[in-house]
């Protein structure tokens, strides 16, 4: 007897279906042709093209004896699986104290123990934290200061990577009231960083905050930044006729993290160098992790497929190397945009250089953090 996947049927039926099949795929193949092409282009039009984003060899972390950090401590959200439980294995690899933030406890202790079984001197702690809740991000904050405290470490991190990330198929409200996949992808990334951020100044040695983004930047055009496209009230423009747009909100809450790593580039790297903070984007391209868990699995099996088939699906071990080039590239790598491994950078798409937007966005999203804040201190 055939069984028909109605879900599958229903989804294909989509144009957020085709958007995601074909704008992405496209998007993914520029940000390949680029790396590809650009260096010969730049090359042969240089007044043009202008010079070719340049690579940048990651660094070890050299303390000097009397430094007080001997080991980098470094936090991860979304480190349960995927990239962030790579990027986990990699910093440890790396001599980092590495602190797995994630919501679900089994998951975390499961990463930890795997991450043992290759080096059992492996200094890797995990911590509870809901991206989607700034309640959550708040108590994960103090529990860290607590932690710091009580371990008679400094009193500061080195490296903060926003990773948790989902793609939602399903319009859902969080507690905050934002939709779930904006607040778990930008908005909490972006409450975090800022609550997190007297840590990362505090840090002795120069610090990292390190936002994991995506090609799907690419797709988004036409970019309206305001409080009706992140808040509460105005959530059904995300969506018409019902039905969720998945895609175009996954790309947008993906643009947004840029517009803010090259914002907060902006305001710490550039206007602040005593904060001693660099900022780089990180995009892993296209790679096998659970990122498509709510689309029904024959689709999510068509999309590897295809993506194998084109030879642009890479193992969370290889999609890592892109997150972990921003993590241990010089400061002066501040405001880059890593793709493609090997220490590579690329451009993004041209309107997520738009530094107007880009305050824009960052002064909206600071009234909401600001808005949020006050409603947990005041329950
Ligand atoms: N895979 C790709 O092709 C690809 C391409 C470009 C960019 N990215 C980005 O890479 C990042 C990592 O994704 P992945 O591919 O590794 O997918 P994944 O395997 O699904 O991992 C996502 C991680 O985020 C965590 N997470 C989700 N919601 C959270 C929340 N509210 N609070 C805390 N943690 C939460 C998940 O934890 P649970 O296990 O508890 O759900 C999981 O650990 C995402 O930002 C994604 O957008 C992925």
């Amino acid at each position: 007897m055939v069984v028909v996947d109605w879900d599958a049927v229903d989804m294909v039926c989509s144009l957020e279906f085709w958007r995601m099949a074909v704008c992405w795929t496209l998007s993914l193949l520029y940000s390949h042709l680029y790396l590809l092409l650009a260096p010969r282009l730049s090359a042969l039009f240089p007044s043009l093209l202008g010079p070719t984003p340049p690579r940048f060899p990651r660094r070890r972390f050299a303390p000097g004896p009397s430094s007080p950090i001997q080991r980098p401590l470094g936090v991860i959200t979304g480190a349960s699986s995927g990239l962030g439980a790579a990027a986990a294995r990699a910093l440890a690899a790396e001599g980092y104290h590495v602190i797995l933030a994630g919501r679900n406890p089994q998951t975390l202790t499961k990463t930890i123990q795997e991450i043992k079984k290759h080096d059992q001197n492996a200094c890797v702690e995990s911590f509870q934290v809901d991206i989607s809740s700034i309640y959550s991000i708040m108590k994960f904050e103090s529990s860290i200061k607590q932690w710091l405290e009580e371990s008679n470490l400094h009193p500061s991190i080195q490296l903060l990577i926003n990773n948790a990330g989902i793609l939602a198929k399903s319009s859902r409200v969080t507690a905050d009231g934002f939709d779930q996949m904006m607040e778990t992808n930008y908005l909490g990334a972006f409450f975090l960083t800022n609550i997190m951020l007297p840590l990362l100044k505090n840090s002795p040695v120069p610090s990292r905050i390190v936002n994991v983004t995506s090609f799907t930047h690419r797709s988004v055009s036409h970019v309206d930044v305001n409080m009706g496209n992140l808040a509460r009230e105005n959530l059904h423009c995300l969506s018409t006729l019902g039905k969720y747009q998945f895609a175009q909100t996954y790309e947008y809450s993906k643009f947004c993290t840029l517009l803010f790593s090259y914002e907060l580039h902006r305001q710490l790297y550039v206007m602040d160098p005593a904060s001693n903070v660099s900022i780089m984007a990180a995009d892993p391209g296209a790679v096998a992790t659970n990122i498509m868990r709510e689309l029904p699995p024959s689709l999510k099996r068509l999309a590897f497929l295809v993506l194998g088939f084109l030879q642009l699906l890479q193992s969370p071990e290889i999609g890592v190397d892109s997150i972990m080039d921003a993590a241990l590239a010089p400061p002066e790598a501040s405001g880059r945009y890593f793709f493609g491994a090997k220490g590579r950078t690329i451009k993004s798409s041209p309107v997520s250089y738009d530094a107007r937007l880009a305050e824009t966005l960052w002064l909206t999203s600071f009234k909401l953090f600001e808005e949020c804040k006050a409603r947990v201190v005041n329950q």
